[in-house]
């Protein structure tokens, strides 16, 4: 396809329709063949609807065949639509939330969730998915957090790139004839995780420096990666909405990372320009998006009512929109759309591939690798088969186990906790009482715990010998605009949890959830923990496989838990005060402290115990100068009854440098398999550029001076030894 010359053939109308992405349920008629939906409401025309390039939202690759035969016969140039879609983790199937498999610490769980994903979405016709979400996050008050991979810059980075790889494959361009990958879209760019109060859509001040060292590096990787389409976030970065942002679409994104892909704004925000008081009309809009490096209108039409004009009158060159156009062409083309506009997608397809066995079984072991032992006191897990088991709370039975974000997921299809738990140990060994409902929102009113659902839970709690507490938000309380003020459980579940704990029984709490909850009573009442996020459709067959210690627990946190709400917002790379408070002088005044709770989170970056105990040895350093990489040796014991998956941590702290910098900074780690009494050797290689930073005069490099390698289980369990940089 010579792009330039199916360029030159368009009229500027034509172009701009390339430019516009609108919502497949625009696409269906009524009975009539009358175009239906909120078509007046965004003043659009059938007309525009007929023309647009993109469409989102489709699904099913017999609609979608439909859509695009119908367009094909309209379209003078057999310019294909391409279809968008978000499949953020898993299309049917679905896959724990982002924030869980990060917490996997396994990049390859990342990849296998993209890879499979993008098999199901486009053998239903999908060619496009709006991820990964690669906003860095501190503040769990923010519903998206769910949507992320955590607070580190690094982790994020890696994880960015495996799941680029896993929706793309490792080429691009070999999508063209690959039809079982698709195009990934990395977002929101920028800084959209930094909404000041957690509230979503709201202000981002983030200066240069936090920018750079921060929010960007995971952007950054998923373009290193190759990833073909970027979307811009809702937010403004220090005034500026990114949505016309220059300085970080032209400036960062194409010319310093140089990105070749397609940038596509968020749901209606080129629009949403003029709420912000950023532009004066849609016109004004559409000009400063352009002007910005804006390219797709993701559901709103200024572009496409004004751009004419904007041409016509020189206020926007041609040559700048043809060259937005090149972009939407060249995906379509890299895509293969011009050689088959469906990319094979068939019922048959579909058929064979969607929630297939191999997809239930990843997605159960990427559950459970993801879920995070927080505490287990006594040794309580892994249960023994022979213990009666009560199941109590609204999860043991909740198929509403998916989380946010799930495509064509089907709550139906989700194994409960109890389901799991049955195929583990004798029918008669557990018993299941709900309780209490999980109400789907904070709005709705609180749901009463009776007096005969209090006897239930009381009775089953006294006929075991442990009891399993299942509670958690309503997968629908975290996710884009599910922003809260306050961590905590749901009233109901709270009281449900203080009845339980009042029959005096070892509990294991079990946590379903989207985002880091206030956990301090749960965790002093609770003689075990675990976090099992949304698990995804295996999930209660992955709990049980934890619990029973089938699997053996591997997640580690990559959001800090805070002690409370007013810690917010709490991360362990954070930059130090000149008034340090010291645990060891808890009556010193004028430190940077809480007068009424502890600074540290209640559950640190990095934390997440195994079923044995591992002891760290001492660090030894190939050398004490590092000139352009250093060697570092670590010896690990297992000194427990059980073997382990342990992720050995490498953290870096500079005491002193042009500017501060974090008090900890994750710069390597490493997963091992450690059999009880086993020792081993890990080995880093750290290497000078693995220590370099943004400097006041913009340039990336490492200074010289004295550095500390930390390493442990844990960003708040570590033990240091120094090197420096002559
Ligand atoms: C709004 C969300 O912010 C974005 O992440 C998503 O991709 C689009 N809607 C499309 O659904």
């Amino acid at each position: 396809m010579d792009i330039n010359c199916l360029l030159k053939s368009m009229t500027l109308r034509e172009k701009l329709a390339q430019l516009t992405q609108l919502e497949s349920s625009l696409f269906t008629a009524d009975e009539n063949g009358v175009l239906t939906g909120p078509l007046s409401v965004m003043e659009l025309t059938p007309e525009d609807v007929g023309c647009a390039g993109s469409v989102l939202g489709a699904t099913g690759a017999e609609p979608i065949r439909r859509i695009q035969e119908q367009h094909l016969k309209n379209d003078p140039h057999g310019i294909p639509l391409v279809f968008m879609m978000d499949v953020i983790h898993g299309y049917r199937t679905i896959f724990p939330i982002p924030l869980a498999i990060a917490c996997s610490w396994n990049t390859e769980y990342a990849r296998i969730c993209a890879e499979l994903s993008a098999a199901e979405a486009t053998a239903a016709g999908l060619h496009v998915t709006f991820a990964p979400m690669m906003d860095l996050v501190r503040d769990p008050r923010w519903g998206r957090v769910m949507e992320s991979a955590g607070e580190d810059p690094y982790l994020n980075s890696l994880f960015a790139q495996s799941y680029v790889y896993g929706y793309q494959g490792e080429n691009p361009d070999e999508l063209s004839h690959d039809n079982r990958h698709m195009a990934a879209c990395i977002k929101h760019i920028a800084a959209y995780g930094a909404a000041e109060s957690g509230r979503d859509y709201n202000t981002a001040e983030v200066s240069d420096y936090t920018l750079r060292e921060f929010y960007l590096p995971a952007y950054k990787a998923a373009v290193e990666a190759g990833v073909m389409l970027a979307m811009t976030s809702f937010n403004t970065i220090n005034g500026i909405p990114s949505t016309m942002n220059k300085k970080l679409l032209r400036d960062i994104l194409r010319n310093e990372w140089g990105f070749q892909g397609t940038i596509i704004s968020d749901w209606t925000s080129l629009q949403e320009l003029i709420a912000h008081g950023a532009a004066s009309d849609k016109r004004d809009a559409a000009q400063k998006a352009l002007q910005g490096g804006l390219e797709i209108e993701m559901m709103s039409n200024c572009i496409l009512q004004n751009g004419e004009e904007l041409v016509r009158k020189g206020v926007v060159s041609e040559e700048l929109l043809d060259d937005a156009v090149r972009h939407v062409l060249e995906l379509k083309e890299k895509l293969g759309l011009f050689e088959d506009p469906y990319r094979g997608a068939s019922p048959e397809r579909e058929r064979a591939v969607i929630g297939c066995k191999e997809h239930r079984e990843a997605a159960r072991k990427i559950a459970a690798g993801s879920m995070v032992v927080l505490k287990n006191e006594g040794d309580l897990l892994p249960l023994k088969r022979e213990q009666r088991i009560a199941v109590i709370g609204p999860y043991g039975t909740a198929r509403h186990i998916l989380g946010n974000w799930i495509c064509r997921g089907d709550e139906n299809e989700a194994v409960t906790l109890y389901e799991g738990l049955s195929v583990k140990t004798e029918k008669e060994n557990i018993r299941v009482v709900k309780g209490v409902d999980c109400r789907s929102s904070f709005s709705d009113p609180m749901i009463p715990l009776t007096d005969e659902a209090v006897r239930e839970v009381k009775e089953a709690a006294e006929w075991a010998d442990a009891v399993i507490l299942a509670v958690g938000e309503h997968s629908d309380m975290s996710g884009e605009a599910r922003s809260r003020a306050f961590l905590d459980l749901p009233e109901e579940q709270q009281k449900l949890a203080e009845i339980v704990f009042s029959c005096q029984k070892p509990v294991v709490t079990v946590l379903f959830n989207g985002r880091p909850l206030d956990l301090r009573y749960i965790s002093e009442k609770s003689a075990a923990v675990v976090e099992a996020w949304f698990p995804g459709s295996e999930g209660g067959n992955a709990v049980a496989d934890i619990l029973y210690g089938d699997i053996l627990p591997q997640g580690r946190l990559t959001m800090s838990f805070p002690y409370c709400v007013g810690q917010v917002p709490v991360y362990y790379n954070h930059g130090a005060t000149g008034r340090p408070y010291d645990p060891k002088n808890p009556e010193e005044r004028y430190v940077s402290r809480y007068t009424d709770i502890p600074n540290e989170p209640l559950y640190p970056f990095g934390y997440g115990l195994n079923y044995t105990d591992i002891a760290y040895k001492e660090i030894i350093l190939s050398e004490n100068v590092l000139k352009d990489s250093v060697k570092v040796f670590v010896t690990l014991e297992n000194i427990g009854n059980r073997a382990a998956n342990e992720t050995v941590q490498l953290y870096i702290k500079q005491p002193a440098a042009e500017r501060v910098r974090p008090v900890l900074s994750l710069k390597a780690y490493q997963q091992i398999f450690i059999q009880p009494g086993e020792v081993q050797t890990v080995q880093f290689l750290l290497e000078r550029e693995n220590l370099a930073y943004r400097h006041m005069d913009g340039s990336f490099t490492a200074d010289s001076g004295k550095y500390e390698v930390h390493i442990g289980a844990n960003s708040a369990d570590t033990q240091s030894v120094s090197f420096i940089i002559e």
